[in-house]
């Protein structure tokens, strides 16, 4: 019965299933009917553009075609609800996703807390990418993601979602605003494809107001947590495996992470404790509230290829943050040289500010620092200083907006001063 009126409410929204919709609502009809709010769940299953049409913001969703024929989602909030909500000249921002993630990152904590929304009140336009290969950008001019025989849909890294979606992004938002500029925020592999473009591609520098960093990864060199030491070793079993089995994708579809997700995590489960430990988050998160658990899980994760973690792998390995290891032979093909290249930083010279914690275990603030000193322009770092506050923090706390959205909006009106 109550299922039926939440069906109800989503069908007259404007977006279409969320990456995890059947699997939350067939766990919510057999097991959980009834213990989680109407809200959440409607959250949890409606997608990102249904989100902000049920939050009554405008919404728009913009296709790009990539040069290399990967057709990508961007969703655009242009302008606010309460205020500054007329259609104008506003300044574009352009927000980036983590890893295994999507543009829900910016929303998913609803118009309190979601960075998204803030920055449409305060007056800018706000667009999202969707990194190639997830929910929203899973489609090709001509491969096939589905098909287990030919895998080339998912023989990227985070190195073509820098050097090839993030240009083709930002050019169409300028093209269509006829802007010069606009200002760039990545969270976390966020951040990596950002620095990333700024290493092939430095002149688009030139087309950013403001880079602001949330927790950027980059190195990790000084990162000792257990989860990250444990992948790892495994980056070049998680190739071959990949190829064998003919499965390029990682995490993209309903899956048994999901299930016991939900599981654990309804309202009155004796587990949930355990699901704010998760292992794979890692304790990563502390502000994050229990009863919004179904709406992370709908939306997370959203899907990406098994290489993005092996390259992460290999950054681990090797301490160091550079191009993608193809072995001897293909380094030496596609690159000229036996090893693959460090990116160079310096020529990323437009103003940075970054922010970033303390008890972050995933991206540590020594290698946060370290990136730092490696970027050619002006940089600030806005440290949050509560302690507690950790990497998840930053796209699912419910108290983001005191811990940084207020340094975000400093650094992005001092660039703009400059
Ligand atoms: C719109 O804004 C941009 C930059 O903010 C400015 O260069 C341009 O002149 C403005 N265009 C109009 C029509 O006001
Ligand atoms: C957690 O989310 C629920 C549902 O949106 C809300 O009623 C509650 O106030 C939130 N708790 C905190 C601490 O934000
Ligand atoms: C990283 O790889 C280079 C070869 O490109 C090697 O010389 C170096 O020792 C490696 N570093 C680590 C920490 O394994």
């Amino acid at each position: 019965m109550r299922l039926l009126l939440i069906l109800c409410c989503i069908t007259v929204t404007w977006g279409g299933p969320s990456p995890h919709a059947d699997l939350v609502q067939k766990y919510v009809e057999a097991e959980y009917g009834g213990r989680f709010s109407n809200n959440i769940i409607a959250d949890a299953l409606t997608d990102v553009p249904g989100l902000i049409s049920r939050y009554n913001y405008p919404v728009e969703v913009h296709t790009v075609t990539t040069p290399d024929g990967y057709v990508l989602q961007m969703h655009r909030i242009p302008h606010g609800r309460d205020r500054n909500n007329r259609p104008g000249n506003k300044t574009a921002v352009f927000l980036q996703h983590g890893m295994l993630s999507s543009s829900a990152d910016y929303v998913i904590v609803g118009p309190e807390n979601s960075l998204a929304y803030r920055l449409a009140e305060e007056g800018y336009d706000v667009w999202m990418g969707n990194a190639r290969g997830n929910y929203y950008s899973r489609k090709h001019t001509h491969l096939d993601p589905d098909d287990r025989s030919n895998l080339d849909f998912w023989r990227f890294s985070w190195e073509e979602i820098g050097s090839i979606d993030m240009p083709t992004c930002i050019d169409y938002i300028l093209d269509l605003k006829g802007h010069k500029k606009l200002h760039f925020v990545g969270f976390s592999q966020g951040g990596t494809v950002f620095l990333v473009m700024g290493a092939l591609r430095p002149e688009y520098s030139e087309k950013i107001i403001s880079f602001q960093g949330l927790a950027p990864a980059s190195y990790f060199v000084n990162n000792e947590y257990g989860f990250i030491k444990a992948i790892a070793p495994y980056e070049k079993v998680l190739m071959v495996l990949a190829a064998d089995a003919g499965i390029g994708e990682f995490l993209g579809r309903s899956n048994i992470f999901t299930a016991l997700g939900i599981a654990a995590c309804s309202d009155q489960s004796f587990l949930q404790p355990l699901c704010l430990a998760v292992p794979i988050l890692g304790n990563s998160f502390q502000r994050l509230n229990a009863t919004m658990l179904p709406a992370y899980i709908g939306h997370a994760p959203a899907g990406m290829s098994i290489r993005q973690l092996a390259h992460y792998g290999q950054s681990i390995n090797n301490k160091s943050f550079r191009r993608y290891d193809l072995g001897l032979a293909g380094n030496m093909q596609n690159y000229g040289q036996f090893y693959p290249p460090e990116y160079d930083l310096s020529g990323i010279t437009c103003p940075s500010y970054i922010h970033y914690s303390y008890r972050d275990k995933l991206v540590n603030y020594r290698d946060v620092e370290l990136m730092s000193t490696k970027l050619g322009g002006p940089v600030t770092m806005y440290p949050v200083e509560d302690r507690l506050f950790t990497h998840l923090d930053f796209c699912w706390g419910v108290d983001q907006v005191k811990m940084y959205h207020g340094n975000v909006l400093e650094g992005m009106r001092l660039a703009e001063n400059l």
